[in-house]
């Protein structure tokens, strides 16, 4: 199994492009299925997720073109059979994403329930809840959720949590629903957004999409369209901690910097110095790091998904900071990691107290999830000597071409079996 093996010390200098945004892409991917005409995508990134996603798909009848230079082409003109079996979503939970556009497109589907995660419960009571407010009969058979629905009726859905995905799957049913969906508590995340953008470039009718009410009057069809995924502002952020753990500078071109406000404030308060571009993001550090205290939360507050990659920073920074992790139970699991490196962590519940120290140590470590994958990538670009990550299947997930972007970035780090 691939490995990757990281040699710390040297400052990132250069300028790296930023990718399609793996959580954008994927919810995007679903879309095709509510219209039988083709849906034009670029910018889509080389993962495995996304390929994961076009094998679910494809499983269903859709027809999935190749993937070239960002550009992905899906049409679904005829879904054969509307399921996702256990085999696939247990790989990847963004697969219950198919079973709202299903239902509206298809009137039934047979999606396997996603199960545990490494990094807490997630479970999908609110995507079902909402499905059945719209009329779906849904029933949990042998693992499956088993759905019917004539066709969707559009009604006030206030979800209990703020979930990202909850908030995809009702958009993307609600599309084609008989009548007006309100979503309420909704997501504001800009994937949620960039999904909204799609579904409106097909001749979806939304409103509201990226404030917490989202008002969807639905059509009788969709028609193909083309879109462009927006920039993924995870690996910007990963990217961003990476510069201001190890020092240089770095420009990262091809990046939305309206979407990663939250990261950049953490990072100013670090000591690094950034330049917001229109596309483009300039990052520069020079001292050692001043530790910084974050509670996540959701959009437009700090992503849950940059949180380990700030501990990786703050496990070296001046100073001690408080890392408090709200949105998922289990998110830590990078700490126990980070310690075998060196750091002084001890997390108290859902906080982790994060005391810098001069210099981490080289290890072999285990990526758990794919945050804690990069969490140990930036701190391995830091720590004296090597640092050997083993599961880097994790990170093949969702960052496109890592080890080359830091590679071309001065960094020595290297896939080694
Ligand atoms: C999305 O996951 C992202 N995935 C995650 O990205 C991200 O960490 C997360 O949002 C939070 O920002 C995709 O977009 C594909 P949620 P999602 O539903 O939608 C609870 C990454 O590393 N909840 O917003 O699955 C849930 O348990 C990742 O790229 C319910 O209780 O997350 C959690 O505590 C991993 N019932 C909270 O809501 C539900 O029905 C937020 O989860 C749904 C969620």
């Amino acid at each position: 199994m691939d490995k990757l093996l990281v040699s710390g010390g040297r400052p990132l200098v250069g300028e790296a492009r930023i990718s399609g945004a793996k959580n954008a892409a994927l919810p995007i991917m679903c879309a095709a299925l509510l219209t039988e005409q083709a849906l034009k995508l670029d910018n889509v990134p080389r993962l495995m997720d996304v390929r994961t996603m076009a094998k679910i798909l494809a499983l269903m009848g859709v027809e999935v073109g190749s993937q070239d230079d960002g550009r992905l082409e899906l049409r679904a003109r005829e879904i054969k059979d509307p399921t996702a079996g256990y085999e696939l979503v247990k790989t990847m939970r963004a697969a219950v994403l198919v079973l709202g556009p299903l239902l509206a497109r298809c009137g039934r589907a047979k999606v396997s329930l996603p199960g545990g995660c490494g990094i807490g419960a997630r479970p999908v009571d609110q995507h079902i809840k909402g499905l059945q407010a719209m009329g779906a009969k849904i029933d949990i058979e042998h693992g499956y959720m088993n759905a019917i629905a004539k066709r969707l009726k559009g009604t006030r859905i206030v979800m209990d949590v703020v979930t990202v995905t909850g908030t995809e799957n009702l958009m993307l049913a609600a599309t084609l629903a008989e009548g007006a969906t309100l979503l309420e508590n909704a997501a504001r995340e800009p994937e949620v957004v960039d999904l909204a953008h799609c579904l409106t470039a097909m001749g979806a009718r939304i409103q509201g999409a990226g404030t917490d009410t989202i008002r969807v009057e639905g059509v009788r069809s969709l028609s193909g369209a083309q879109h462009r995924v927006m920039p993924d502002r995870i690996e910007t952020g990963t990217y961003l901690a990476a510069v201001a753990a190890a020092g240089g500078k770095v420009r990262l071109s091809g990046a939305a910097p309206d979407t990663v406000g939250a990261t950049v404030e953490k990072l100013v308060e670090a000591g690094a110095r950034v330049a917001l571009g229109a596309d483009s993001i300039e990052i520069e550090m020079e001292a050692r790091p001043r530790a910084v205290s974050l509670t996540t939360a959701p959009y437009p507050g700090f992503a849950t998904d940059m949180q380990a990659q700030c501990m990786a920073l703050d496990s070296i920074a001046a100073g001690t900071g408080t890392i408090t992790e709200t949105i998922f139970e289990n998110r830590f699991m990078h700490a126990l990691e980070l310690q075998r490196l060196g750091a002084d962590i001890s997390i108290q519940g859902n906080t982790a107290v994060v005391k810098g120290v001069e210099r981490l140590q080289g290890a072999k470590v285990m990526a758990t999830d794919l945050r804690a994958s990069a969490s140990l990538v930036v701190a391995g670009l830091v720590a004296q000597g090597e640092t050997l990550i083993d599961r880097i299947y994790h990170l093949d997930r969702g960052y496109e071409g890592l080890e080359k972007k830091l590679s071309a970035l001065g960094a020595r780090i290297a896939r080694v079996r």
